[in-house]
C-alpha cells in the first residue's frame, strides 16, 4: 500500500486524504498544519471520512523528521500559495516526491525559484491543474488530436461563480493579493493553462491584454459586520457554516484569514471579481477568457473555432458538440456523474501515486504551473497599464 504525508490541513487537504484514503487505497500518515487551533477540525472531518490513523502535526520539522522521503511514497502541499516556496524548497531539499497545489505561487520571483529548483529535481513534481485530468476536457483534446478540422483559429472561454461561491473569495486568505497573487492566478490559473493546452500543437503565448475591476459589492454602505447588520436580505451576508473550516459553532481560521463574520462592501479585499483577458498566441491567433465572480450559477462555457469546424461544450452540463463544416456532421457527447472540476481530483490524485510509484513525467509539470502564473501576473500588469503586457522569455 502507498503512503503519503501532507502539508496543510485545510479544505484540499482534507479532501485529497478522503480520495487517497477511500477511492485509492492509499495510506495517509500524517498531515501537517500550522494552526494549531485547527487541530479538531482536522480531527473531526478525518472521522467523518472515517479515516483512521492520521498523525497531526503542527511542525514541519517534526513530521519530516518522523516521515523521511524514503518513508513515504510522496508529499502534497496543501498549503494557501503564498506558503508554497518555503514549504516546497524544504520538501526538494528532503528529496520527496511532491504533488504541488496549484497557483504554484504569488510572485514572479517565487515562481522562477520553483522552476529553477524544478528544473534539475530528479524526483517527481506534479502541479493540481485538476481540469487537464477532467474528462470532459480530455475529450476535448482527443477530438483535437484527430486533427480533421484544420488549425485552431479562436478558443472563448469563460467561467462564473454563484454569489456564494465568488463571496468566498472576498473573505479568508483568498481576498487578498498579498496571500493570492491576484484573482487571475489564484481562481482562473486554471483556465489559462487550459488555453495554452488546447493550444500547445499550434503555438504559444506570446503576451495579453485585459480589463478587470471590482464590479461587485464596491460601496460600503457602512457596516463592518454581517452579524449586526439590519440588511438581512443581502446577497453577500456570510454564512460561517460554508467556510471550509467551520466546526463546531466555530471557524477556525489562522491570522491571514481577516474578519469572520466581516461585511465585504469595503472591506480589505483588493481583488478583481470580474476580468476579461486576451491572449496572443505566436501563429498569430488569438483566444479570450472572461470570469465573473458573482453569478446565478457556477460554470464554465468554452467553444474552439478551427479552420473547417467547431467544438463547443458547458463543463457543468457535460455536453459537447463537434461540428464538422466540410463532411456537415455534428457528433455529441455527454459525461455525467463528473463532480468539481470536471471530475478530474481523483485522477489527478491517482496520477501523482502512479508517477510517484514508476518514476513518470506528470500530464501537469512545474514549467505548465510557471507559464499560467506568469500569464495571471502580466494579466494584471495589463490591467494596470492599460496596454499589451509581452510574456518574459
Ligand atoms: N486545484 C484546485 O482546483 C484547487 C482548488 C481549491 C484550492 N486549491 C489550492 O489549494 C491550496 C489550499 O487551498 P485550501 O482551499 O485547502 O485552503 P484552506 O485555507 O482551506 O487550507 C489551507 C490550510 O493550510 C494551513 N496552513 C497555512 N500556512 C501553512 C504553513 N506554512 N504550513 C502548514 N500549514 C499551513 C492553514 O491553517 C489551512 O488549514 C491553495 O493553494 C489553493 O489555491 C486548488
Amino acid at each position: 500500500m502507498q503512503k503519503f504525508i501532507i502539508v496543510g490541513g485545510g479544505a484540499r487537504g482534507i479532501f485529497f486524504s478522503e480520495i487517497l484514503e477511500n477511492e485509492l487505497n492509499c495510506k495517509v500518515l500524517a498531515i501537517m498544519d500550522k494552526f494549531v487551533e485547527g487541530n479538531p477540525f482536522i480531527e473531526a472531518r478525518l472521522k467523518e471520512a472515517k479515516i483512521e490513523g492520521v498523525e497531526i502535526y503542527n511542525d514541519l520539522e517534526a513530521m519530516l523528521e518522523k516521515y523521511p522521503s524514503d518513508s513515504v511514497d510522496g508529499a502534497f502541499i496543501m498549503t494557501p500559495e503564498w506558503t508554497h516556496l518555503s514549504v516546497f524548497k524544504r520538501l526538494t531539499k528532503g528529496n520527496y516526491n511532491i504533488f504541488l497545489e496549484k497557483p504554484i505561487a504569488t510572485t514572479k520571483e517565487a515562481i522562477l525559484e520553483i522552476g529553477q529548483i524544478a528544473k534539475s529535481y530528479p524526483k517527481v513534481i506534479q502541479v493540481g491543474f485538476v481540469m487537464r485530468y477532467s474528462p470532459f476536457y480530455r475529450k476535448i483534446k482527443s477530438w483535437i488530436a484527430e486533427n480533421d478540422m484544420g488549425r485552431i483559429a479562436h478558443i472563448q472561454m469563460s467561467e462564473r461563480l454563484t454569489v456564494a461561491h465568488g463571496t468566498k473569495f472576498k473573505r479568508s486568505w483568498h481576498r487578498m493579493k498579498e496571500f493570492t497573487g491576484g484573482f487571475m492566478n489564484e481562481k482562473c490559473s486554471h483556465d489559462l493553462d487550459m488555453m495554452c493546452w488546447i493550444k500547445e500543437k499550434d503555438a504559444k503565448p506570446v503576451g495579453v491584454m485585459s480589463m478587470g475591476t471590482r464590479a461587485f459589492a464596491h460601496e460600503s454602505v457602512g457596516q463592518t459586520s454581517c452579524s449586526t447588520c439590519p440588511d438581512k436580505k443581502c446577497i453577500y451576508r456570510e454564512d460561517i457554516t460554508q467556510y471550509a473550516k467551520y466546526h463546531a459553532g466555530k471557524v477556525l481560521l489562522d491570522s491571514t484569514a481577516g474578519g469572520v463574520n466581516e461585511c465585504i462592501y469595503g472591506n480589505a479585499s483588493d481583488i478583481h471579481d470580474t476580468q476579461s483577458v486576451m491572449i496572443l498566441f505566436d501563429d498569430g491567433t488569438h483566444g479570450t477568457f472572461s470570469v465573473v465572480a458573482m453569478s446565478g450559477k457556477d460554470g464554465r462555457d468554452i467553444t474552439i473555432h478551427f479552420e473547417y469546424g467547431m467544438i463547443y461544450g458547458d463543463l457543468e452540463a457535460g455536453d459537447l458538440t463537434k461540428i464538422d463544416y466540410r463532411t456537415n456532421q455534428t457528433e455529441k457527447y455527454h459525461i455525467s456523474g463528473m463532480n468539481f472540476h470536471g471530475g478530474g481530483d481523483t485522477i489527478v490524485v491517482r496520477e501523482f501515486t502512479e508517477c510517484s510509484l514508476n518514476g513518470t513525467k506528470p500530464v501537469a509539470s512545474v514549467e505548465d504551473g510557471l507559464r499560467a502564473s506568469l500569464l495571471a501576473f502580466c494579466v494584471d500588469e495589463s490591467i494596470e497599464l492599460k496596454s499589451f503586457v509581452r510574456l518574459p522569455e
